[in-house]
């Protein structure tokens, strides 16, 4: 697998400089205090341009060498946050991505409360914004090529404003390589394809990656998880991922994610239309590998411990079949009613497996688990479910920081009752109608162990066909951002 270099570059100056295509930020009503020429201004008030948040403007300022003059509104001066210079950086690399080749980046920094914060906050939402997956394309397309490869943001301290970008900018890189395997196409990225793109992204930078195959997780008992990939030319894998930087008495944090490459649901196969987005399924276990490598590259004082289940879910002669009893490693037996439902099987054995191995103090379970979470929340929100309200409480908060929000949902004993089985002890889906995210994470709920948990179903969350605002069209990243900064704010030491 190859990873092309697919961002911009971002330096920092002190002063503009004579001659280059230059994008202006202007405070919500500080269009006449701007630092632009006043015939600039004349035009900004006759365009209505007042500096109201996303408000774009743009025109040339004629000389010797005809350059592109853009202003954009920033919105209220004291309503602004961390995330939404972010916002704004990234609204910056829209504006010049298809007009310019080299971008210089001008904000009145005066009365901001911490100037290198925000125009580093700045740098971090253009650089979020401005990466793609391209790799496989042969031809450049004429229509809004992008051309712009470097944009230099003004500040009064750059060696400092420079220090924090590199510190954020980790963050970043862990979000990226996420995206990257989100994105790549099912032939290439299989669960052995994964481990080897563990190893090679994660070993260099000091993580231990440990791979389980097929034999060893037989001898150990992963009936569930090897159940779903029985029916896959492909060999099923467990990738475990350690970055123990914290004190030795503490107690990891366990993430694991659910990596099944590809989802045709099995013998109970999806139906065509859009059978192509199950690439994606894999985006738990993608979050886990980005998150790892964030942590890594800051250097982050914690313990933590990343479990991906890798399977493909095909439909052949050695198949799983609804009806199917497997026995999972925790011991308890399941009866399977849908082989379409596949992510709980993978997570049941691979979320015991973290808790018994391991013995974290919490974990965290990110998985692509549920058609029906994209139907109540959409693309915004993922869905929260808990056994713990204090975690559900600090990953709230943490979502809302970083703009990647979750939302908790009931977790009630009565929605338990709907996947007892007749036969043996759960089975893989609930009898009654509806309620299908809250009857998946009641499921993960009994392997567990009783450990503090989080589930987030990201199914709606993964992946977008349209522009968002930190993101292209395409996979988001969704959960690095997240679960970095609920680490950052509870479990780190200084
Ligand atoms: N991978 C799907 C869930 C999914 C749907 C992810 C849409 C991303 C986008 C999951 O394995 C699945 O098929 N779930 C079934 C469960 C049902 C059979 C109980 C579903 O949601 O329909
Ligand atoms: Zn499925
Ligand atoms: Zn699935």
């Amino acid at each position: 697998m190859r990873i092309q270099d697919a961002t911009i570059q971002v330096d920092f100056i002190s002063t503009v400089p004579e001659g280059h295509d230059l994008l202006v930020g202007i405070f919500e009503g500080e269009v006449e205090t701007s630092c632009v020429k006043d015939s600039l201004k004349t035009a900004l008030k006759a365009a209505d341009f007042t500096g109201k948040k996303g408000q774009c403007f743009s025109t040339w300022s004629l000389g010797d060498t005809p350059k592109r003059i853009m202003c954009i509104g920033l919105g209220k001066k004291d309503t602004l946050k961390k995330q939404n210079f972010k916002e704004i950086g990234a609204k910056c690399f829209v504006m010049g991505a298809c007009k310019s080749e080299h971008l210089h980046v001008v904000l009145p920094t005066q009365g901001l409360e911490n100037p290198d914060c925000a125009i580093s906050c700045l740098a971090i939402g253009a650089h979020l914004r401005s990466w793609k997956f391209d790799q496989y394309k042969t031809k450049t397309e004429d229509s809004c090529q992008q051309k712009l490869k470097k944009i230099s943001f003004v500040t009064p301290h750059p060696d400092e404003t420079q220090k924090l970008f590199h510190e954020a900018k980790a963050i970043n890189e862990g979000n990226f390589l996420t995206r990257h395997v989100v994105s790549e196409p099912p032939n290439v990225l299989y669960p052995e394809s994964m481990a080897q793109c563990a190893k090679e992204q994660l070993e260099p930078l000091g993580l231990k990656v440990d791979v389980l195959g097929e034999a060893k997780m037989r001898e150990l008992g992963f009936n569930a998880l090897l159940g779903v990939g029985q029916g896959s030319a492909r060999e099923s894998q467990l990738i475990v991922i350690e970055w123990m930087n914290g004190p030795k008495d503490q107690a990891p944090i366990a993430i694991v994610g659910k990596g099944v490459t590809f989802d045709t649901g099995g013998i109970s196969l999806k139906p065509r239309t859009n059978m192509d987005d199950m690439k994606y399924d894999m985006g738990g276990s993608g979050v886990v590998l980005g998150l790892l490598k964030a942590l890594a590259l800051r250097k982050a004082k914690v313990n933590v411990i990343g479990v991906m289940g890798m399977v493909e879910n095909m439909p052949s002669g050695t198949a799983q079949r609804p009806a199917d009893i497997v026995k999972s490693l925790s011991g308890q037996t399941i009866e399977i009613l849908d082989t379409d439902a596949e992510g709980r099987l993978v997570l049941a054995d691979a979320l015991w497996y973290a808790q018994d191995r391991y013995k974290p103090q919490v974990m965290v379970d990110l998985a692509t688990l549920t058609g029906a979470i994209g139907v109540a929340l959409g693309h915004e929100y993922a869905g929260l479910f808990s056994n713990n309200d204090n975690l559900c409480e600090q990953l709230t908060e943490a979502g809302l920081s970083v703009d990647e929000k979750v939302w908790k949902f009931p977790m009630d004993s009565v929605f338990d009752k709907d996947i007892d089985s007749d036969v043996a002890d759960v089975k893989n889906m609930g009898s009654g109608r509806g309620a299908g995210s809250i009857t998946a994470a009641k499921f993960l709920e009994r392997f567990v162990n009783n450990v503090p948990w989080a589930h987030l179903d990201i199914a709606g969350t993964t992946w977008d066909k349209k522009e968002r605002t930190l993101t292209g069209k395409g996979a988001t990243g969704f959960g690095v951002r997240l679960l970095n900064e609920w680490i950052c704010k509870n479990y780190e030491t200084a």
